[in-house]
């Protein structure tokens, strides 16, 4: 906190030097020092710094195709997310998985038909598109559309008519059993915020009074909402109900019920947020302290990430959170112990960050992956300021980064993954 107080005097006093000597220029507190390191004897161009994007793509969000353009503005640009696919997969496998389990008293109201009701948190997001797959997939409901599971909301299916999805069947011990989207929709509120927690809480409750008794599972594309239709309507009518994330909360409500959730790695994933730009400002390999061990020991094994150099994007790997393991998953917020020493502030001196969160009232974003990077701000003597967005428009955000000069590098959350370009015009300025 203190930090931060100081950053900003020491920004306001920087933009006021800036003034009087009139020259408009950089003025980052980097002056001297390229993006590489090396002294070069001029400022470094805002359009040469360090630049992360993280936890959305650029992408364009009907076709999912990479904006390569974004994924590599300059030679020190990189996205840090997690493996959207492999995630999926696991949620999927996670909720037939349990099915298969407690076949015997699944089905509660015993009309054959195992129903479940699914949250979509936001149809142009492609982590959102590849969990209703993944689900879908697992369960026999998907259908294909234009060589890819549907991923539509179907609004309510209580008859099996519905075209995006199809009923599926489960075999278990010789025997089939249907299983139908008895309903889904996007999790958007009247302001325009996807993934909205409120929403689904709503939504459930309207589902539970039109066809309760028909709902056997519930399952979400994230916790935030998961935990939302959990609190309000399955615990007390013990339905099943699977999230994503692994956020605090959901993780101890396994204790009570929940069916269980996916940790997407964030200690590891807010962890190469920030290494990136350290080591870029450091001018080593990108890869020092993350598949290369650095001088205090940080290092990350292979089973928990994978960098793909074509589309410039390191990728976490994703781990299911049940009933048999959550206990090891019970801190979401602590600091990955492969990656947790301290790196020696003479050999990396301070450096200032501008990081900001789409949507400050995000569940997982301000629960879970806030502060694992303010641990990893410290340890990587990175000074960042966290700008909170609306969830809504990207404007709120980009307003706020008003004079980039004043940072030595960028983390960037867009709103939309389409969007990469509000924030690199302002940077190329
Ligand atoms: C998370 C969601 C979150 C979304 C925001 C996803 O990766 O799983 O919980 O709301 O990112 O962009």
């Amino acid at each position: 906190m203190k930090k931060k107080m100081a950053l900003v005097t020491m920004a306001a006093v920087l933009a006021l030097s800036t003034a009087a000597c009139g020259s408009g220029g950089d003025t980052g507190s980097d002056s001297g020092q390229t993006s590489g390191g090396e002294t070069s004897g001029s400022e470094v161009a805002n359009k040469d710094k360090p630049l992360v994007w993280f936890n959305r793509q650029p992408s364009n969000s009907s076709t999912g195709e990479l904006d390569m353009a974004a994924l590599s503005f300059n030679d020190d640009t990189y996205y840090v997310g997690f493996d959207a696919n492999q995630g999926a997969e696991l949620q999927g496998t996670m909720v037939r998985d349990y099915i298969e389990a407690n076949i015997d008293s699944i089905d509660r109201n015993g009309d054959g038909v195992i129903g479940y009701v699914l949250a979509i948190g936001d149809i142009g997001h492609n982590d959102s598109v590849a969990r209703t797959r993944g689900v879908r997939s697992a369960l026999g409901t998907g259908v294909d559309k234009d060589g890819s599971v549907n991923s539509d909301p179907v609004g309510t299916n209580t008859d099996g008519s519905a075209s995006a999805v199809q009923d599926g069947t489960i075999e278990v011990n010789g025997e089939t059993y249907t299983v139908r989207e008895l309903a889904s929709q996007e999790m958007k509120n009247s302001a325009g915020a996807t993934w909205d927690a409120a929403t689904a809480g709503n939504a459930i409750g309207t589902w539970a009074s039109s066809f309760g008794d028909q709902i056997d599972v519930v399952v979400s594309n994230n916790d935030g909402m998961g935990m939302s239709m959990f609190n309000a309507w399955s615990k007390d009518n013990e339905v099943p109900t699977f999230g994503y994330d692994a956020n605090n909360d959901a993780v101890a409500a396994i204790a009570e019920g929940y069916g269980g959730t996916i940790s997407q790695h964030a200690d590891v994933q807010a962890y190469l947020t920030l290494r990136v730009l350290r080591n870029a400002l450091d001018g080593v390999d990108v890869d020092t302290g993350i598949g290369t061990e650095d001088e205090v020991g940080n290092v990350l094994s292979d089973d928990v990430y994978v960098y793909n150099a074509d589309e410039r994007s390191y990728y976490a790997l994703n781990v299911a959170v049940t009933a048999e393991n959550y206990q090891e998953f019970t801190d979401s917020t602590k600091v990955y112990e492969p990656v947790s020493n301290q790196l020696d502030e003479s050999e990396h001196p301070e450096k200032s960050v501008w990081l900001n969160i789409y949507n400050a009232a995000d569940n997982f974003l301000s629960s879970t992956y806030q502060p694992l990077l303010q641990n990893y701000d410290d340890l990587l003597n990175l000074n960042v300021e966290y700008i909170g967005g609306d969830g809504q428009t990207e404007s709120n955000i980009t307003n706020r980064l008003g004079n980039p000069s004043q940072y030595d590098a960028f983390a960037i959350n867009m709103v939309k993954t389409d969007n990469a370009a509000s924030y690199t015009s302002l940077l190329s300025q």
